[in-house]
């Protein structure tokens, strides 16, 4: 499949950026002043990849529900109409902020490799074939999705499931407009899905070219798998009808998912990992995320002084650069820490981060080699009237995941197993390189980047961030975390600020082609392979102060923001 974007039509989206942020246009009544990419409101707030999913939310908060009955409902929203992003046939990772409690609660319902999978499943003739890992039925993992959102809603909520799911059944059955961004998506994979009868009924015309955004798309069997999950999902799709035609589908294209292995799927709570910095308190999802290393990258520019650098200015992006080369040669310990130790105590203190800060002081580089992007992945913010928080990732994987659809489901399959090392030394779809840590192994969650985050001041939240684009969340979700806080800048500013990224492997540093040419410049002369692309990845963020949310979506992936 391609690994690169639509270079032109990313290069005039982002031109046209500008000019839609200072659209204002105002929906939902007088309550809410809207910016396209941003919303302002009192008391409670959406802001989701897409504007029928964050609508979705905020009709459950109207209704009553709380930020995780909301989360349910824009999640499945999101599945419905980002499903080349996310979706049932996925995973993700939810962090709740209770207010209850004062306590932040991790969800993890990251797929798990199939009992069948085993390290060397995708070598053939002795070579690692990671295509396999990518495309077809050898790719996909076990979907955590709807387990993962009824243990949120069953610990946190407080409607029935078939009340949540409504939205999504409607948006399935009665259509949704295809969005600006899956629209510029479908044209680079259209090789691989368009021959699909399932994929061709929905996303493309009869003569067999790609619908244009704008296009009502429908997935009336979508609407009636979400449907005939009444209100026990966790059993109706994980056992029984639903789950032997999920695997008899697989079984058929030479894949190794069964239906013990859905029977055998559950989602984990897991303690949030947890860092001071710069007069907040940061809490993100532990291992099988690598968001430790957004804390890690964070610590180590933590009490020292990039405030009175400048926003974006060389010497602070030389500076993050070289704490994210040292963040992302740590995440090669993260992985399932239910098969390896990863040591996250260690790789948090304040000895590793000051170590790891003074190797970024010495490095040398080396030699460029090619970039990989590509756009599975949806993330979305809630904030409730009662104060509660939750941010959510949630992905497939690459675009369409595995590129397969179980028919009569209308269900698109991840390929989350390419997020495992495929082969030691092999790269992934996003470069990243296997390590032994995280080879794949029977029962086994892929190391993912998602790193959905909230950070909390004086003990009351202050931001809620996350992203989608691989591991270039992790760089994202620091750099829009550091310009609300140490600049300032508002969310609408913070996502929409030109970022970079470096991630040790391959030794280049990825810049958005809209940094000034002044920036890029200077940091060439400091000795750095430059990579110019279009983008790094989408970040959305809510800043949360008493009394007056902010919240944006990254022009990028376009969405909705919406409150009260
Ligand atoms: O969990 C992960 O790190 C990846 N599966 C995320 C993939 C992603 O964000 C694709 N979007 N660009």
């Amino acid at each position: 499949m391609p690994t690169k974007p639509n270079f032109p039509a990313a290069a005039a989206r982002r031109r046209a950026r500008l000019p839609i942020v200072t659209l204002l246009i105002v929906v939902f009544g007088a309550r809410v002043t809207r910016v396209a990419g941003a919303a302002a409101a009192p008391h409670a707030m959406v802001v989701a990849e897409s504007a029928p999913a964050a609508r979705a939310g905020l009709e459950i908060l109207r209704k009553g529900g709380n930020a995780v009955d909301a989360a349910v409902a824009t999640a499945l929203a999101l599945g419905v109409t980002n499903a080349s992003s996310c979706g049932i046939g996925g995973g993700g990772f939810m962090l709740i902020y209770w207010a209850k409690t004062g306590k932040l609660y991790a969800l993890d319902y990251r797929e798990v490799a199939p009992a069948a999978a085993r390290a060397d499943m995708y070598m053939r003739s002795g070579q690692p074939d990671e295509q396999l890992a990518r495309t077809g039925a050898l790719a996909v993992a076990v979907p955590g999705e709807l387990a993962g959102l009824d243990a949120a809603r069953r610990r946190f909520g407080t409607m029935e499931f078939s009340r949540l799911a409504a939205p999504a059944i409607k948006l399935a059955r009665a259509g949704f407009p295809l969005n600006p961004h899956m629209a510029r998506e479908i044209p680079l994979i259209a090789p691989l899905i368009n021959q699909d009868p399932s994929f061709r009924a929905i996303y493309f015309n009869p003569d067999g070219t790609p619908r244009h955004a704008g296009a009502m798309l429908h997935n009336p069997n979508l609407a009636a798998l979400i449907e005939s999950l009444g209100d026990d999902p966790d059993a109706r799709f994980y056992h029984g009808e639903i789950a032997a035609k999920i695997a008899d589908f697989v079984k058929a294209r030479g894949g190794i998912l069964t239906a013990q292995d859905l029977a055998n799927y559950r989602p984990v709570w897991r303690d949030p990992i947890h860092l001071a910095y710069d007069g907040y308190d940061l809490y993100t999802i532990p291992p099988p995320s690598s968001a430790g290393v957004v804390l890690e990258i964070l610590g180590m520019l933590s009490n020292s002084g990039v405030a009175g650098l400048g926003v974006d200015s060389p010497a602070y992006l030389a500076r993050l650069i070289e704490v994210m080369r040292q963040g992302f040669i740590d995440r090669a310990q993260y992985a399932d820490p239910a098969f390896v130790k990863v040591p996250i105590a260690t790789l948090l203190s304040p000895q590793h981060l000051a170590a790891a800060r003074e190797r970024a002081l010495h490095h040398l580089p080396a030699p460029p080699a090619a970039p990989a992007h590509d756009h599975g992945t949806s993330n979305f913010a809630i904030v409730d009237r009662f104060g509660n928080v939750v941010e959510v990732t949630t992905t497939v994987n690459t675009i369409f995941g595995a590129k397969l659809m179980v028919p009569s489901l209308g269900l698109v399959l991840n390929d989350e197993m390419d997020d495992f090392g495929v082969a030691p030394g092999v790269p992934n779809v996003f470069k990243l390189v296997g390590e032994e840590n995280n080879e794949v192994a029977p029962g086994k969650r892929p190391l993912s980047s998602m790193s959905p985050l909230i950070a909390l001041k004086n003990g009351r939240p202050a931001l809620a961030v996350g992203g989608s684009g691989g591991p270039t969340i992790i760089s994202g979700v620091a750099q829009v975390t550091i310009d609300t806080f140490a600049y300032h800048l508002n969310p609408e500013a913070a996502v929409r600020l030109p970022r970079v990224h470096q991630q040790a492997h391959p030794d280049l540093v990825f810049i958005e082609q809209n940094l000034p040419f002044r920036t890029r410049d200077e940091l060439a002369a400091m000795g750095y392979h430059l990579k110019i692309v279009p983008e790094l990845g989408a970040i959305s963020a809510i800043r949360i102060r008493p009394g007056a949310l902010r919240g944006a979506f990254d022009p990028l992936k376009g969405g909705g923001a919406v409150g009260d």
